[in-house]
């Protein structure tokens, strides 16, 4: 019987699983991950998770019947060690293999660690799986914590920053770069969001470089900034971006720059194995250049392209990228890809709070953002859509 391999359970492996079914695939999958948890969603470790005063659970992606039902062989607390090209083959960490004739490769991104010499102590978390969730929330909710510094404006910092603030603790985000949330989003709705964080408490400090950290008794104290000034720090989070996981792919000789190397169809250098998710880099139809997207929407379009092309189905049209953020009361989202634009047009209500800021390439609209206003966003994605040129639609 057929077999596909998927290694990596988060929600770019468990989609490509249940569109591999959807699209009638007969075949046997395995999907494999290393953590002991069913397939959980990511986005509310950083959110709801941080807040509340109820043991929180994990939300599932899907419920364990749905495996059984569907026939896919969850294999949870399972790590792979090689991936054999020429024989077809994986091989977990225990020594025992498994066959595969497709293989998707979903093995998601590592948080970048701090380079810093105390980067050892005591005090200093990250953000990416349910276990860095359950130590941060048990941290937060140390009754000697208050002073917390967030290391990176990014996407995390600024989610934990809101939920550390609505916890009542000092916060103070130190950040390398000129202003917040450059990976994702434009400099006015970064800067209408950093406002709005400062005005709950939160405490900006931008351009600033992080020469070491104090310590008292193995454990983090303060943040030593470039400029000779301190932060005091009991917490500390560091949200300083991601590394895309490819490992596995290289050992096995794929290629990989920045992320393991996909075409159209998610197929890496090797036709029978695909790569989809934040470990994947290749084109999209809304964007110049090659390019990785560390999106959950992103994760199971990949997961369908990947798996049309193992059924031998026609590549599903192309949808545009979308991407959404939780800060306490204010939802960012964006649509389209913002690169490549030279005008920007902003519209910023302040009761009820909302933005809509519309970035274009001359007259064409590349990208939206907006804040607050969740029912923009379709007629925003239908938009840029029509604006799209031909050749590339
Ligand atoms: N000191 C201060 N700031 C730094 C440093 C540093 N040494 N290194 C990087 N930064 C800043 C970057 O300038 C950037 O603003 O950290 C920020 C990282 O932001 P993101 O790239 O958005 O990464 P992060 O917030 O860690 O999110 C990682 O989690 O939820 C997902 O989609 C999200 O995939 C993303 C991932």
């Amino acid at each position: 019987m057929d077999t596909t391999v998927i290694i990596g359970n988060g929600v770019a492996g468990t989609s490509a699983a249940a569109m591999l079914r959807r699209n009638g695939y007969e075949g046997a999958i395995k999907l494999i991950g290393d953590e002991v948890a069913l397939p959980y969603q990511r986005p509310p470790l950083s959110k709801a998770w941080l807040i509340g005063s109820d043991r929180p659970k994990p939300t599932l992606l899907r419920p364990l019947s749905f495996y059984e039902d569907n026939r896919i062989d969850l294999m949870r607390a399972r790590k792979v060690a090689k991936i054999d090209r020429n024989k077809r083959r994986i091989r977990f960490s225990d020594g025992k293999t498994t066959k595969f004739d497709s293989l998707i490769l979903a093995t998601g991104a590592l948080p970048r660690r701090l380079d810093l010499q105390e980067a050892d102590l005591k005090g200093i978390y990250y953000l990416r799986d349910l276990g860095d969730a359950a130590a941060l929330r048990q941290a937060l909710n140390n009754p000697s914590c208050h002073e917390v510094v967030i290391i990176g404006a990014g996407v995390i910092g600024l989610e934990v920053a809101s939920a550390a603030v609505d916890r009542g603790k000092t916060v103070t985000v130190v950040e390398v770069a000129a202003r917040a949330m450059a990976r994702v989003a434009s400099p006015v709705t970064a800067n209408f969001v950093t406002q709005k964080l400062k005005n709950i408490g939160v405490q900006f400090l931008f351009n600033k470089k992080i020469d070491g950290l104090g310590a008292a008794d193995h454990h983090v104290s303060s943040v030593n900034l470039g400029d000779g000034s301190q932060v005091k720090a009991d917490l500390i989070l560091a949200g300083i971006g991601v590394i895309p996981n490819t490992e596995l792919a290289e050992a096995a000789g794929l290629d990989c720059d920045n992320g393991i190397c996909v075409d159209q169809d998610m197929r890496t250098s090797d036709p029978k194995i695909f790569a989809i998710g934040d470990c994947a880099r290749g084109t999209n139809t809304f964007a110049s250049g090659k390019l990785r997207m560390e999106t959950v929407h992103n994760a199971t379009t990949q997961a369908q392209i990947a798996a049309a092309a193992i059924c031998n189905k026609e590549r599903p049209a192309p949808v545009m990228p979308r991407f959404w953020s939780d800060l306490k009361d204010i939802k960012v989202q964006t649509v389209g890809v913002a690169t490549g634009y030279d005008r920007v047009r902003s519209d910023a209500s302040q009761d009820p709070l909302s933005l809509e800021v519309h970035l274009k390439s001359g007259d064409r609209l590349v990208a939206a953002e907006i804040v607050n206003l969740p029912n923009r966003q379709s007629a925003l994605v239908e938009e840029i859509s029509l604006q799209v040129s031909p050749d590339t639609r």
